[in-house]
């Protein structure tokens, strides 16, 4: 057996912001000022610039970032929302939480990301918003959806936790919605050191909302307009991200390179499906590079045996979990996603995985019989 393979590490990416971080959290600590500071105001803009938003306003976790948006809507009880049926726990979560209902919409089996043309069929008089998710960092068909939303009069709320750095026909992914959510969870493409999150958007308005809704319903110390929460992002947490983002779109970059020699290495093997090729018009930022196999399973321990990590995102659908029993959720009616979590593989992808690794990932899958 040839060395391990971790399915991610943080290693390379920690070298290289590391002096910068340490003085930067010693900054945070010597300022004696810890929430809603310099420093959260100092990235929102520059996280804002970096996706061509007006308005970025930082929170506590992605999962808050999308509860906070369709509160923000006006979104609640007796509501629907769309969602896919193909995505982290989160989205859903994110709806429920508001006392709305998700309406689910299986994705595209070449893309897996939600199917435009099956979102009308689901649209009814109670529908207020649509939440795309860029699943593994691939846009979503955002002008097809963007036309059901506006022909509809439905919100577009893009859950961009997965597609930091990803990019839609010149346009940044999480730029594109009504309001637009961000986790910077530390493995995600801009991560922090514990748990972050955002919300962008080019309405003043909606800003105004949101800046309120992370603050306890409020925008002026001790005058609260609204329900709201306590979901701000830290002043060490800002600090962190501000040092990282400046790396982020190189680091997508090596990611890239790295997911064409998977590509070409893999391409000829007949009981894969690689992730769907990417149209010019796109940039995919790999946050998860995920194939599908009929023999996942074998395949999976296989090259656990090989020294080489996998994970399998995700291996429950959202509907078929314990917290949704009572939903009314019909795993029949998602045929692809139900496909999807008995054959979907990610493989190691993080930014510093070397050449080499990937090859002898390629390797090892190439001998691999079943
Ligand atoms: C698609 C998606 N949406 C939302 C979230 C929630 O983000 P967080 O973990 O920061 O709450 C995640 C995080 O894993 C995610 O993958």
């Amino acid at each position: 057996m040839t060395a391990a393979i971790p399915f991610y590490s943080f290693t390379y990416q920690n070298e290289q912001v590391k002096a910068e971080m340490q003085q930067a959290l010693l900054d945070v600590f010597d300022s004696a000022w810890y929430v809603l500071g310099e420093r959260v105001a100092k990235f929102e803009k520059e996280y804002a610039a970096y996706l061509g938003v007006k308005h970025c306003i930082g929170v506590g976790n992605g999962l808050d970032a999308l509860k906070i948006s369709l509160r923000a809507l006006g979104i609640g009880q007796g509501d629907e929302v769309i969602v896919p049926a193909n995505t982290y726990i989160a989205t859903l979560l994110a709806v429920s939480e508001t006392g709305a209902l998700p309406v689910l919409v299986d994705p595209n089996p070449d893309t897996f990301n939600i199917d435009p043309s099956k979102i009308t069929a689901k649209i009814t008089a109670k529908t207020k918003a649509i939440i795309p998710v860029h699943l593994y960092g691939l846009p979503c068909e955002m002008d097809a959806i963007t036309d059901i939303a506006n022909r509809y009069g439905l919100f577009l709320v893009e859950d961009n936790a997965q597609a930091t750095g990803s990019v839609y026909k010149g346009q940044k992914t999480g730029s594109l919605g009504h309001l637009n959510a961000h986790s910077f969870y530390p493995t995600k493409n801009l991560g922090c050191l514990g748990d972050g999150g955002a919300i962008t958007t080019n309405d003043d308005d909606l800003a105004h909302q949101v800046r309120m809704l992370r603050n306890y319903g409020s925008e002026q110390k001790y005058k609260n307009e609204r329900l709201g929460y306590n979901s701000r992002l830290d002043e060490i947490q800002a600090a962190a991200l501000s040092v990282k983002l400046p790396f982020i779109d190189r680091w997508r970059a090596e990611k890239a390179l790295l997911a064409d020699v998977y590509h070409s290495k893999l391409s000829d093997v007949r009981h894969l499906q690689l992730p769907a090729e990417v149209h010019h018009s796109l940039l995919h930022s790999h946050h998860l590079f995920v194939i599908k196999s009929n023999y996942r399973d074998a395949l999976s321990a296989y090259l656990k045996e090989q020294g080489v990590d996998t994970l399998i995102h995700y291996p429950i659908p959202a509907y078929s979990q314990q917290a949704y029993r009572n939903a009314g959720f019909a795993p029949e009616e998602y045929p692809v996603t139900e496909r999807l979590t008995a054959e979907v593989l990610s493989l190691p992808l993080y930014p510093g995985m070397k050449l080499e690794q990937v090859e002898q990932v390629c390797s090892l899958i190439r001998k691999f019989t079943f």
